[in-house]
């Protein structure tokens, strides 16, 4: 009883304190979200064909205002309630917003994730791109796959007729949270997702296809990886798995892959205890393997205790004072929950804010372009121009954590890309490339920058640009920032425990 009112008590005294930082704040955010004269000039000039992109965050917005919001969250913790309960918080997850996950499920998954048995040439695994030392990404702007060798910002691009062919061309997401029942669309542009009314269930690249039995999107994804010839099949000639994938026979790719497993017998046994339809070696299906990976992605996945999980419960002390006035501007005035709303900060759906375009692009063209250096993200699967340059609005659950940012990894510095949508066109014309983390190789880098060494590319992604420009002050950017890195979990930030030592197939974990 007395431990509850200590609590409220000094919720209370920290929430004074905040709003006496507050009443800076409100001078200063009175006018956040518009344009200041200058900069609407040089936004202009620089480009004439930009459409007009009004922002649901302009003056006569909804959104709460700074006292609004200090007044509701005071009320919540004066009734004792978690601070969720002020209304303009989304509320903490909870065990029933996960998927459940079978342990045994689980630590096989953990085997597989880490096992080269699955690529081509037994040479990489998904832990090569999703590893743990680096946060379940790889700390690179984009990732190289089959034939390089090393992890993470020092991998290099392999030797001889086995080097890397290009670049995967998009940035390697982590694998946070998408345990939650509410990430049903996986990739930067969304091509694989839930759709009930498909035969298998998930629409993917592989049409009718796909194999039955997946019992998530995130399964269904699991599939996908092993059929690129960059990523872990292999080029054609070199293996019977990239033969399968350069022929498009994805059943073929997936059941060479599932003899490989099934052969082995430690791994039968563990299907065995993992799944109750698994008898005989011949019962193993790629959909087995798909569900054990993703039972383990969403087993080191979840990260719902970070100081904002905690202080959405009610433990109004888990935030320092910056971090809520922080929170206070990304819930209002900076109009960041327009996109990344709810407890996992994304509304899921693609918006086209002007990022910039680096690697070798995924084949497709703008128009009088015929090199296939851009990447048109969502507009490539819709088929529609008018998604153009639509990405993903990503989780920023541990957003600190998982550098470098963007479908491209553009951005080196978490700074960099939040003040890239303080001012999207700036940002986009004055794009530093040295900041990219991009392995060497004189052929590769020639393909780097193609799209933002050309003037009327970079404008052909700005005329596609929703965002508006929104002003804040220094003291404002850094509590926006102090907010962002409470956003981390502490305990993703050490994940060597979901190594294991070894796999079944004797192949190395450790590069
Ligand atoms: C060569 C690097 C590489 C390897 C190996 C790799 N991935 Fe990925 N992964 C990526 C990239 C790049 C993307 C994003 C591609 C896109 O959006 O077009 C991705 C996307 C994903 C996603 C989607 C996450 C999201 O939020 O949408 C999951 C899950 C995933 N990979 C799991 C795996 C699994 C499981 C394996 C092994 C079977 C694997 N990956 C192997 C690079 C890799
Ligand atoms: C109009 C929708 C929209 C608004 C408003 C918005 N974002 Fe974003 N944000 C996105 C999209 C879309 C991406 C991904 C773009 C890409 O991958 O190219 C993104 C990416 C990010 C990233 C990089 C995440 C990663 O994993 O790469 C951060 C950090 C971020 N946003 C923070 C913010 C902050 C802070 C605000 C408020 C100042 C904000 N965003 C407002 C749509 C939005």
């Amino acid at each position: 009883m007395s431990t509850k009112k200590n609590r409220i008590q000094s919720g209370l005294t920290l929430l004074s304190a905040v709003g006496a930082g507050c009443a800076l704040l409100f001078v200063s955010t009175a006018n956040a979200n518009v344009v200041p004269a200058k900069d609407q000039k040089s936004t202009k000039s620089a480009t004439q064909n930009q459409k007009a992109a009004p922002r649901s965050q302009s003056p006569g917005n909804t959104s709460p205002t700074q006292g609004d919001m200090l007044r509701q969250m005071i009320r919540s913790l004066e009734m004792g309630e978690a601070v969720a309960n002020a209304g303009w918080l989304p509320n903490a997850p909870t065990d029933a917003d996960y998927r459940p996950v079978v342990p045994e499920q689980a630590e096989l998954g953990k085997l597989l994730f880490h096992d080269k048995i699955l690529s081509g040439n037994m040479n990489i695994s998904c832990a090569t791109c999703h590893n743990m030392t680096t946060d379940t990404s790889d700390g690179l702007s984009l990732p190289i796959g089959e034939g390089a060798m090393g992890l993470g910002p020092v991998r290099d691009t392999g030797y001889g007729d086995d080097a890397v062919h290009e670049r995967v061309p998009r940035n390697a997401p982590h694998v946070f949270n998408i345990g939650a029942f509410e990430f049903d669309t996986m990739m930067h542009d969304g091509r694989i997702a839930e759709n009930p009314h498909h035969p298998a269930g998930f629409d993917t690249p592989a049409g009718d296809d796909l194999l039955p039995g997946l019992d998530s999107v995130v399964a269904a994804q699991a599939c996908f990886p092993v059929t690129s010839a960059t990523e872990m099949a292999g080029q054609p000639g070199e293996n019977p798995v990239a033969d399968a994938a350069d022929a498009g026979d994805f059943q073929l790719l997936w059941s060479i892959l599932t003899k490989r497993v099934a052969s082995n017998n430690e791994y039968f046994e563990l299907f065995a205890e993992a799944f109750d339809d698994i008898n005989h070696p011949m019962d193993i299906t790629y959909a087995h393997i798909a569900n054990a990976i993703a039972a383990y992605e969403f087993d080191v996945g979840r990260a719902d205790n970070s100081p904002f999980d905690r202080f959405m419960r009610g433990d109004s002390g888990a935030m320092s004072m910056n971090a809520v006035q922080g929170m206070m501007l990304f819930y209002g005035q900076a109009g960041c929950a327009d996109c990344h709303s709810g407890p996992f900060q994304t509304n899921h759906e693609f918006r086209a804010i002007g990022m910039p375009q680096i690697g070798p692009g995924k084949g497709h063209n703008q128009p009088g372009y015929s090199d296939g250096r851009d990447d048109l993200g969502l507009g490539a699967e819709t088929g529609n121009p008018a998604d153009n340059f639509k990405f993903r609005v990503p989780s920023l659950r541990n957003v600190a954590l998982t550098g470098p940012w963007t479908h491209s990894g553009a951005y080196g510095t978490l700074e960099a890309v939040v003040r890239h949508h303080l001012n999207p066109v700036e940002s986009l014309l004055n794009y530093d490339p040295d900041q990219a983390v991009l392995p060497y190789r004189d052929d590769l880098a020639e393909q780097d920058f193609v799209v933002m060494n050309d003037k009327n590319r970079v404008l052909g992604i700005l005329a596609a640009n929703e965002l508006g420009a929104t002003h804040l002050t220094d003291d404002e950017f850094d509590a926006l920032m102090a907010f962002l890195h409470a956003l981390t979990d502490p305990n993703s930030i050490d994940l060597r425990h979901a190594i294991p030592m070894s796999v079944p197939s004797g192949l190395p974990v450790f590069d």
